[in-house]
């Protein structure tokens, strides 16, 4: 399709962020790539935003989006809400302190809070992110079975360390059969042994997955995996249940990597819908109000091998707490539990108990529009995803998996995107939507019409 010179998508993103440019430049100096996660850069240069506001971000040439990666799904209550501004100020001035370094009382409500909304989580521990938090999951399940390889999802994102850095992206040429994919590394300064000690499986395929398991059965301490895809592409029913069944039969620890579909799919994240009780759970983003953290809770005996004990403290310098450390799951954290954070997330929690649904049914409204503008001009799309997240992807066919999202026309998706940006729809080119209690049929009716103004230019108009 020949786009004219101006209105080619990048052209105009080029015209409309010179500011964005010009500190890019000037950020690559400073940082590798100009980014401090890798995750915030896009081609050709990410936008620099200087100011958030309910839905709505301003970026450093003063456009203004309406958010949808929301800060790649943390923010449930939008940019800057009233309440988590109160909560942590309340903290600071009841505290008097922003850190105790010692038990404090919130580490116990926030906690009961979070049992009563995850059941499975008999025990706890806070961590700072999302990452720290499937790590202690992974690390956990191996003190606990004394199994040291894990199995991991293809497609599958658990955060940035070794152990789970593979097959998240991975070139389907590359990536071996459907039903016995390969491990592929997804970052320099991996190893032969952390390559051989992660399996990837096949999400969505029961019986190949029991196939792999069984045949890693005295080696696979742990199994990892995203609930719902990236956050939108769900289990099929039978299918977790039948990897519920199996994992406990092969005495493997299942953990449920809710980082994303935490709060987002349900309060009680996708194990509430499913009625599956995992051994351990991964839980970030919303439950952070914005701010660094992680929790990891699950089945008292496996969270219970970090409790600590007199005779094996790490940081005793008697001989007897020597004799004993290897019989504790160290962890630690300077940061963790900490009380403003907490402070964040507990009113995050209380204000969504009362606003989720209203969220839910926001993002439904936003889903079947957008299908409706897609499907009037003949273009196959479906709007994947449940609760307040879902991404737009452009097929026919059933999404089940890594593979099939793989086969969507991506390149149009982009194209797409990029234009939005323009229009002043926000997220990340290719990446999914979260939406907030902040998003009103205002925003969704912006957003249907900057979609319109983009579909009829790339496609023409409506046809019925
Ligand atoms: C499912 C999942 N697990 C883990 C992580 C890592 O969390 P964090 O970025 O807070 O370290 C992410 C982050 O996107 C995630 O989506």
């Amino acid at each position: 399709m020949a786009i004219e010179r101006t209105h080619h998508p990048v052209m105009m993103f080029l015209e409309k962020t010179k500011a964005s440019a010009q500190f890019m430049k000037e950020a690559e100096h400073v940082m590798p790539g100009g980014v401090t996660a890798n995750i915030k850069h896009f081609a050709p240069y990410p936008i620099v935003m200087k100011k958030g506001s309910g839905a709505y971000l301003t970026d450093v040439d003063g456009n203004v989006y309406i958010d949808y990666l929301l800060a790649y799904g943390a923010l449930m209550l939008g940019h800057g809400h009233q309440a988590i501004q109160q909560a942590i100020m309340e903290q600071l001035q009841q505290d008097g302190t922003v850190l105790f370094g010692a038990p404090h009382e919130l580490e116990v409500t926030m906690g009961k809070r979070l049992q009563s909304l995850y059941p499975s989580m008999e025990r706890l521990r806070y961590t700072n992110s999302g990452t720290e938090a499937t790590l202690l999951a992974i690390r956990l399940a191996a003190a606990y079975t004394e199994k040291f390889k894990i199995a991991k999802f293809e497609g599958h994102y658990h955060g940035g360390y070794n152990q789970v850095l593979y097959s998240v992206n991975p070139s389907i040429e590359a990536a071996g059969p459907a039903d016995e994919p390969v491990a592929l590394p997804e970052s320099m300064g991996m190893t032969d042994g952390e390559q051989r000690d992660t399996i990837i499986l096949p999400f969505n395929d029961l019986d190949a997955c029991e196939k792999i398991l069984r045949k890693h059965k005295d080696e696979i301490g742990a199994v990892i995996l995203e609930p719902m895809q990236g956050g939108f592409i769900p289990a099929t029913e039978s299918f977790i249940k039948g990897l519920r069944a199996v994992t406990k039969e092969l005495e493997m620890v299942l953990i449920f990597d809710e980082v994303k579909t935490g709060f987002r799919v349900g309060l009680g994240g996708a194990q509430a819908i499913y009625g599956v009780r995992p051994d351990l759970t991964a839980l970030g983003k919303v439950v952070g109000g914005g701010f660094p953290v992680g929790v990891v809770g699950g089945a008292k005996d496996i969270m219970m091998t970090s409790a600590p004990r007199a005779s094996a403290d790490v940081f005793d310098s008697s001989q007897s707490a020597k004799s004993g450390a290897k019989e504790v799951l160290f962890h630690s954290g300077t940061y963790n539990g900490h009380p403003m954070i907490l402070a964040a997330g507990l009113k995050t929690i209380m204000t969504l108990e009362e606003k989720i649904t209203s969220v839910f049914s926001i993002t439904d409204t936003l889903k079947e529009g957008l299908e409706a503008l897609f499907s009037a001009r003949g273009i196959p799309m479906k709007a994947v995803g449940s609760g307040s997240i879902f991404s737009v992807v452009l097929t026919d066919r059933e999404i089940l998996n890594y593979r099939d999202l793989q086969r969507a026309d991506l390149s149009t998706r982009k194209m797409i995107d990029m234009n939005l940006l323009s229009e002043g729809i926000y997220t990340k080119p290719l990446n999914r939507y979260s939406l907030s209690t902040a998003h009103t049929s205002n925003e969704i009716e912006q957003t249907l019409d900057a979609y319109d103004r983009v579909l009829t230019k790339l496609f023409g108009g409506a046809t019925s």
